[in-house]
């Protein structure tokens, strides 16, 4: 493992990772567990996770966990999911401390149960001084609902005449985004093999590099990150431009 994270080139690392973090219920299933073994299971890869950032150092971490669809799920899921959010946050308080790693979180978040919310809360302001790392968590998040209710907000500021309709530029859709303290998503992961976005940051992640693996995620582990860094750091992102232009920048 060691060998993969010395291959990384820390001068070329992406700034911003997101992950849709996939394939728990399959896991268990594989297994002949009940989905929600998958969840809790899918903890520790959470935990990987960050601290492959931690170490290596990445700025910006954006994990997918609940998305307005999975609402949609069996109540007895909800339940668990929710249940599991805030024993989790309880448990890796002084983890996140520790590794000076601040918490931020993205989405409809007073739809959650009030127990989620008020942990939520405590440990965001709790790491709120914290530089390492920004680890947020996607919570009730949908990119639809994050987009109309930025042209909503939008909109009553020119009716209000806050803004000019002719201010409005790409700068201030950012700034009214629920990510609008984050960067552009350099690198999304997506576990268990689907290959779709599933509603996550659509706007954000325009000119991502995707990452799509097999791999479910409680089984993605440090190693599998290191991977995927490694995957990111050999393309070649152009933003358009031609290749040569890219060789030539420091000309
Ligand atoms: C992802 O795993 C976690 C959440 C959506 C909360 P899934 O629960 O979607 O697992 P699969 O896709 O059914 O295997
Ligand atoms: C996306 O996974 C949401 C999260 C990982 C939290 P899903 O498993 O819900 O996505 P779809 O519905 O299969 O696309
Ligand atoms: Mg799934």
């Amino acid at each position: 493992m060691e060998s993969l994270k010395a291959k990384i080139n820390k001068t070329k690392l992406p700034n911003h990772i997101a992950i849709i973090m996939d394939g728990n219920g399959r896991w268990a299933k594989k297994q002949g567990k009940p989905r929600v073994f998958g969840h809790k299971n899918g903890v520790n890869s959470v935990r990987e996770a960050i601290e492959a950032c931690a170490e290596i150092g990445v700025n910006y971490l954006t994990l997918y966990a609940f998305s307005t669809e999975n609402w949609n799920r069996p109540k007895i899921e909800i339940k668990t999911l929710m249940a599991l959010l805030v024993s989790s946050l309880r448990k890796e308080l002084k983890s996140l401390q520790k590794n000076d790693i601040k918490l931020n979180t993205i989405g409809n978040i007073k739809q959650l149960p009030e127990k989620a919310q008020k942990e939520l809360e405590e440990v965001v302001k709790k790491t709120k001084n914290n530089k390492t790392l920004t680890l947020t968590l996607a919570l009730s998040y949908g990119s639809r609902e994050e987009i109309v209710n930025v042209i909503k907000n939008i909109s009553k500021k020119v009716v209000n005449k806050q803004l000019k309709f002719e201010e409005i530029d790409e700068k201030i859709i950012n700034n009214h985004l629920y990510t609008f303290s984050l960067p552009d998503v350099d690198l999304m992961i997506r576990t268990s093999g689907e290959k779709r976005i599933s509603n996550f940051l659509l706007w954000q992640l325009a000119y991502a590099e995707l990452y799509f693996t097999n791999t479910l995620w409680p089984d993605f582990k440090k190693e599998n990150l290191f991977n995927a860094i490694l995957d990111y750091q050999n393309r070649e992102r152009r933003f358009g431009k031609t290749s040569e232009q890219i060789e030539n920048i420091n000309e």
